[in-house]
């Protein structure tokens, strides 16, 4: 450490940070714009601006940018000095001459950086009186808003944007003395990281288009923690209400999974809670019912005995496990296909019984040499791929330490390191948004993409299988990959269940141990498909096919369907003959879909907004969610439901869980797997209650003086530490319950900066989840041995793979007002070359026969895809219920689906 003094005080800090980034991590308010933590320094807004002093004689000093200059062992500076404090000000209101100061109809007014940073320097009143500089603003599409009279030039935008998340289509424009920050015309934003920009801008021109359909002043949300439930990555967010309805979705910092940014999908997802086909009541028969007379007819179902359970990826482990312990261990079954979760259980069995270890997402971020196989990460898993854009600089910034740049110097590093990348090798069934730094990219059905994996584990360790007949080009590609993950001292290896191939899962573990057993710290991080794919997968083990096969040794029993459209999960033609064979299917879930069609019964389950949970992430990390709503309908937990129709039928047996604490306490104790559970977050006992609404809320007498000026007592919540009431500020929060961050003076999303150990770093007593996945301390693991025999196209077929959207493959935020817009039209996605062959054009109709479905489609060319492979938007009717990859047959449409040959 640096021993630095600050206004005559000695204080302790990390030499490795600018002064800006030491200040601020010691807890001093100095003001700043265009530093971000995770952008570093560019000195473009002068507002940091401290009084150096050359050591304890010098009096005179000379003023300094906070953010551009090291924190160097003996660094003397005054913040409070009067020409700093002066200075500051002075560039504030500089910065304010043209701003609109329209603070009391802008969405980012009272959340605001600069306004705070402006009450910060003392600038009250505008010393100005000519007119203004304005701008026209963009159309940039359903979810960012654009108001560029409030630009304070910061270039925090274009950074963020282009350099650190790799997007083209947004720039800064000169002319003479305007700066315009946009797109070169009207048009939505590219990137699928766009909505940072609502937080990166220190002011309102870039805003939550989806937040203004339905605004409330950000004071006067009520929020809760919460995890995304858009991809197994589980990022942390932080959910808020008012008036009974969500309102928007904000990052909640968790340094080791998902830092400061979150995707679109998993920002704008949200909007499928206020959906039009949500289920807000209960149906019987497809008719209302009121909650007295759907538990009467749930209790007298369950009592009729023969009850099957479906659990879900999407439901929390609460849930799954309530479900489990009403109908029985043995008659539980995990809602997923077989090929699913038989792909899950080799990823857990990997990841729990061999050497490499899943890392955290900030730990994908520092490894500096990557090898991507089988997955398109930015629509799979976007925030993974944003780690890797930064990945990829690791290495390189050798260059810039050997030229003694400090990283910060985010300028100098960058022109230092020039178009260098660390190695970053991406192989994949189809051109990925990534491939744009990747050092190498290979295109192959999934098969061949094991064998290459399978390559490489053997160029890294002799002992590991050999693949034959692999082509020369083949061979020196794995050989490289080898040695450039070799070289690297935190190297890593990302696969998944995106090509739904076991050999590509294995291949990629393969490779993560051959570089194990050569001595290096190897991680190897799966993608998994839902927000708990990897919870469910370790509480249960038989898939749907068991399920359907209970349901047909006994005909006349109850089938119980929690959280899951089984449409997406089988054929249709299967799900809907079994669905038809069972006396009663009742179904818990949110948004009506063709399995709450087909139910006697459907019960309005709670989203992650009106529930507790815990989900399971792909690193094996278990996190909690917290209610934030208190809805006005019969919406409730699933586990509540189930325990509500269970003393609705008279057992006695789940009665005992009054909370959600006993729940959990109730898992711990029977599955060792979940022991840790109880512990993901504090219970009320052990910290007291905390308040869900800011200490500026408005409060509920205002909020309801239209109908009573008597104040309503607050609703309770049995359930959590948190409290639908402004009782305790986020302040004394332990880091899993933190509702929002906000300290004094800090209104804007940079008060995080107040609860981390140092800025940048872990929360202050430490980033929330358990990890419930370990290597095992002794090691019995031994190579995979089977290589697949390479591709070869069909004559009679085309290997039909998913092609993932982050808009539109994943079932809840499809339904999203904002994100609905943007969700492709189903498509085959075909070769050129290949589609001439059957005489169809891009935008023509194509038949497609694939596992006894036969359905027309618009043709796409893609020539990034290999031969004898076509694709199918993942996730998009009528794929949905289709296990990928399977051989198809096409047709150009108004002809019979024919042979490949013929055509
Ligand atoms: S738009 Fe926002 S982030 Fe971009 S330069 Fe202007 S103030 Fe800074
Ligand atoms: S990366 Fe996944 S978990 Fe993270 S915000 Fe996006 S959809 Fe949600
Ligand atoms: S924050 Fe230091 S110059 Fe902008």
């Amino acid at each position: 450490m640096a021993t630095i003094y600050i206004d005559n005080e000695a204080r302790q800090a990390n030499p490795k940070q600018n002064l800006l980034h030491a200040c601020l991590s010691l807890g001093y308010d100095l003001p700043y714009f265009c530093w971000h933590p995770a952008l570093g320094s560019v000195g473009a807004c002068r507002q940091c601006a401290v009084r150096q002093f050359r050591d304890e004689q010098d009096t005179a000093g000379k003023l300094v940018m906070a953010c551009m200059t090291p924190a160097a062992d003996g660094t003397r500076i005054s913040i409070a000095d009067p020409e700093a404090v002066g200075f500051r000000a002075a560039v504030i209101q500089g910065l304010m001459l043209n701003h609109p100061h329209d603070c009391p109809v802008c969405d980012e007014g009272g959340e605001c950086h600069l306004q705070d940073m402006t009450v910060m320097t003392g600038h009250r009143s505008r010393a100005y009186s000519f007119g203004k500089r304005t701008f026209r603003n963009q159309y940039l599409g359903p979810l960012v808003n654009h108001e560029m009279n409030r630009c304070i030039q910061c270039q925090r935008c274009v950074r963020f944007y282009r350099e650190y998340a790799g997007g083209s289509d947004l720039n800064a424009f000169h002319l003479r003395d305007s700066i315009y920050f946009g797109r070169h015309e009207d048009g939505v934003l590219e990137s699928e990281f766009s909505g940072n920009l609502v937080e990166v801008c220190p002011t309102g021109v870039f805003t939550d288009a989806t937040l203004k359909q339905h605004y409330a002043r950000k004071w006067d949300l009520q929020m809760a923690p919460s995890i995304c439930v858009h991809c197994g990555l589980g990022c942390n967010t932080s959910a808020g209400e008012r008036y009974g309805t969500l309102r928007r979705i904000v990052n909640r910092y968790n340094h080791e999974v998902n830092g400061y940014f979150l995707c679109d999908r998993g920002r704008f997802g949200y909007e499928f809670v206020e959906s039009n086909q949500r289920i807000r009541y209960p149906l019987l028969n497809g008719k209302a019912a009121t909650k007295v007379e759907a538990l009467e007819c749930f209790g007298t179902i369950l009592r009729e005995g023969n009850v099957i359970g479906i659990g879900s990826p999407r439901a929390s482990l609460e849930s799954n496990f309530a479900l489990r312990t009403l109908v029985g261990d043995d008659r539980f079954f995990a809602g997923i296909s077989d090929h699913e979760l038989q792909l899950l259980s080799t990823m857990l069995r990997i990841l729990r019984e061999g050497p490499a270890r899943s890392p955290s997402l900030d730990e994908v971020e520092h490894s500096d040499a990557v090898f991507v196989l089988g997955e398109d990460l930015t629509n799979v898993a976007p925030i993974m791929a944003l780690r890797l854009r930064q990945s990829v600089r690791q290495a390189p910034m050798q260059i810039a330490a050997k030229l003694h740049i400090p990283e910060w110097l985010d300028q100098s590093v960058r022109e230092a390191v020039q178009d260098a990348k660390g190695p970053l090798c991406i192989a994949s069934p189809y051109a990925t948004k990534l491939d744009d730094i990747a050092t190498a990219t290979y295109r192959a059905a999934p098969d061949d993409l094991a064998r290459l994996g399978f390559a490489v584990a053997h160029a890294i360790d002799s002992s590991a299988p050999e693949v034959t007949g692999l082509s020369p080009e083949l061979e020196k590609m794995a050989a490289e990959i080898a040695s450039a993950l070799l070289g690297g001292q935190h190297p890593l290896v990302v696969s998944g269940a995106s090509c739904r191939s076991q050999s590509v899962i294995e291949a990629a573990a393969q490779v993560a141990w051959a570089l194990c057993k050569a001595g290096r710290t190897a991680a190897l991080s799966f993608t998994t498909p839902e927000c708990n794919s990897f919870g469910l997968a370790l509480m249960e083990q038989r898939p749907l096919s068991e399920a359907f096969r209970a349901i047909e040794r006994e005909p006349a029993g109850t089938l119980i369907v929690l959280e899951n459209d089984l449409f997406h999960r089988g054929p249709a033609s299967t799900v809907a003959s079994l669905l038809r064979g069972v006396r009663h299917v009742v179904v818990l879930d949110h948004l009506e879909n063709a399995t709450t069609e087909a139910a006697e019964l459907v019960v309005p389950a709670g989203t992650f907004a009106e529930s507790d949970g815990t989900l399971v992430n792909n690193e094996g990390r278990a996190q909690r969610f917290f209610q934030v709503l208190v809805p006005d309908t019969d919406v409730q937990e699933s586990w509540r439901w189930l325990r509500e129709g269970s003393l609705a039928a008279g057992f006695k047996a789940e009665a005992q869980w009054q909370s959600f604490d006993d729940l959990t306490t109730a898992m711990a104790a029977k599955m060792t797997v979940f022991a840790v559970i109880p512990q993901v977050a504090p219970s009320r006992k052990a910290v007291g209650k905390i308040a869900r609404e800011p200490n500026r809320y408005s409060g509920r007498t205002a909020m309801l003086a239209n109908i009573s000026v008597h104040e309503p007592k607050p609703p309770d919540d049995p359930d959590s530490a948190l409290a639908f009431s402004m009782e305790s500020g986020p302040e004394s929060a332990p880091p899993s319950l933190i509702p929002f961050f906000w300290a004094p003076g800090w209104n804007s999303v940079q008060a995080v900066n107040k609860f981390q150990s140092e800025v940048g770093g872990p929360l202050r007593g430490g980033d929330p989840g358990i990890r419930l996945i370990e290597p095992p301390s002794a090691q019995s693991w031994q190579y995979y041995s089977t290589v697949p025999e390479a591709f070869r196209p069909q004559l009679d077929g085309w290997l039909l793979v998913p092609i993932f959207h982050i808009f539109g493959s994943e079932e809840l935020s499809r339904h999203a007002q904002g994100i609905s817009q943007l969700v492709p039209r189903p498509y085959l996605a075909l070769h050129p070359v290949e589609a001439s062959l059957l005489g169809v054009k891009a935008g023509e109709q194509i038949n497609v026969s694939v596992e006894g479905s036969q359905f027309e489609l618009e043709v796409m060319l893609r020539a990034d895809l290999p031969r004898g492979v076509a694709g199918l938007a993942a996730g998009l009717p009528p794929v949905e219920g289709i296990t990928l990859p399977a051989i198809g047959r096409l047709a150009a449409a108004k002809t019979a689906p024919s042979a490949r040959g013929a055509a």
